[in-house]
């Protein structure tokens, strides 16, 4: 399902004995990070600064990213390195953007849900998103800001209030949900975790995040036991750092990781490599979820195809069953909270308008 960025430099790499970087084998991409300067930002922006399929990389921050992309700019590779400051350097940093990967926003501290973190950052990415439909309306982007589950249709909100939404360009970045299941199924069925693929689908907090372990590759005979303590341990997977770090944020170099996975994919996508899949948290139409996570074939023009659930064991069943109450109805007031004061323009509003939200 996926392969090391660095990988990217054979699938597309210049003729052996060539000199210097070839334009013509590789297109150029402008990828933009908002929050370049964070826990997240920083070691994200120099994952991207070493991807091959990157020509210019854009950082933006609120704060302190001169420093950032003097720092990463220093890297003798393909692209060149910008840094933009504040709301006036916004649009700058967006336009001709490729690919616009958020990940601003505020962290969990120990003892918050996801949910928590929904206030702060639901109106950090609604005021990016108007920026990003307005310098670059037909940019992919890769939604990290939490919590995922609203953070993405709130995002989808502002853009069809914009005129510019396209589905299959937003995407909400469960990749470090697949990274745990990956690391956590091969630490226990013993295998070599290079090989190691297996599906996550639903959303991206607590029960809504649903491994198949059921799909896994190489396949293992693990207890039923050991596949729920699995299933429990990546859908914890996050709250395991938010305590390990005690109080100093959430998880930031794994998901920095998983981030430059799946931006490496959409490019890929973009650049016309066939067969490349990746989880993510899209518009869907897999289960009565209008967003959902499963396997997304990606393509010149962002989601190409969204893949199905495939077989699901009765665990696997139960999990799908549980996650839908708790993943609609919560999401659902938040959002429309959240848009309480425009709310007459959005389609959420308009299904459920008649809804008290006190
Ligand atoms: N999707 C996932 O799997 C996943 C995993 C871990 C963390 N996260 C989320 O990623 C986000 C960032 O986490 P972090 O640890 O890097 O936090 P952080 O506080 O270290 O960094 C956030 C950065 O965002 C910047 N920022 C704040 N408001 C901004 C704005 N309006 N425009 C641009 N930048 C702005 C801050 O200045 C800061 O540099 C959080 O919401 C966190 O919950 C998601």
């Amino acid at each position: 399902m996926r392969s090391s960025v660095l990988r990217s430099v054979k699938t597309l790499a210049k003729p052996a004995g060539a000199r210097g970087y070839s334009s013509e084998s590789v297109p150029d991409r402008k990828v933009a990070v908002l929050g370049a300067a964070g826990g997240i930002g920083q070691p994200l922006a120099l994952l991207m600064k070493l991807n091959p399929l990157v020509s210019r990389l854009a950082l933006y921050d609120i704060a302190n990213t001169p420093g950032v992309a003097a720092d990463v700019g220093h890297i003798n590779t393909r692209s060149e390195v910008a840094g933009y400051m504040g709301n006036d350097q916004l649009g700058q940093a967006l336009e001709d953007s490729d690919v616009v990967i958020i990940p601003a926003g505020v962290p969990r501290k120990p003892g918050m849900t996801r949910d928590d973190l929904f206030n702060i950052n639901a109106g950090i990415v609604k005021d990016l998103c108007s920026a990003i439909a307005k310098y670059c309306p037909n940019a992919i982007v890769n939604m990290i800001s939490n919590p995922v589950n609203s953070t993405v249709p709130i995002a989808a909100e502002v853009f069809k209030k914009a005129g510019t939404y396209n589905e299959k360009k937003l995407f909400g970045v469960t990749t470090l949900d697949v990274v745990r299941a990956k690391t956590f199924y091969a630490g226990k069925a013993n295998v070599n975790v290079a090989e190691v693929n297996v599906p996550v689908v639903g959303g991206h907090a607590g029960i809504t995040i649903l491994p198949l372990f059921s799909q896994a590759t190489p396949k293992a005979n693990l207890a039923d036991e050991d596949i729920k303590a699995l299933t429990k341990r990546t859908q914890d997977g996050g709250t395991e750092v938010v305590e390990a770090k005690a109080g100093k944020g959430s998880a930031t170099l794994s998901m920095a990781y998983a981030g430059a996975i799946f931006a490496d994919a959409c490019l890929k996508g973009l650049n016309g490599v066939p067969d490349v899949v990746e989880c993510s948290f899209v518009q869907s139409t897999v289960t009565e979820l209008p967003f959902f996570a499963s396997k997304v074939r990606l393509g010149k023009n962002g989601v190409e195809e969204v893949l199905g659930l495939g077989p699901l064991s009765d665990f696997e069943q139960e999990g799908l069953e549980k996650l839908n109450p708790t993943f609609h109805i919560r999401k659902l007031f938040q959002i429309l909270q959240f848009f309480r004061k425009c709310c007459t323009c959005c389609s959420w509003h308009q299904l459920f308008g008649c809804f008290s939200l006190e």
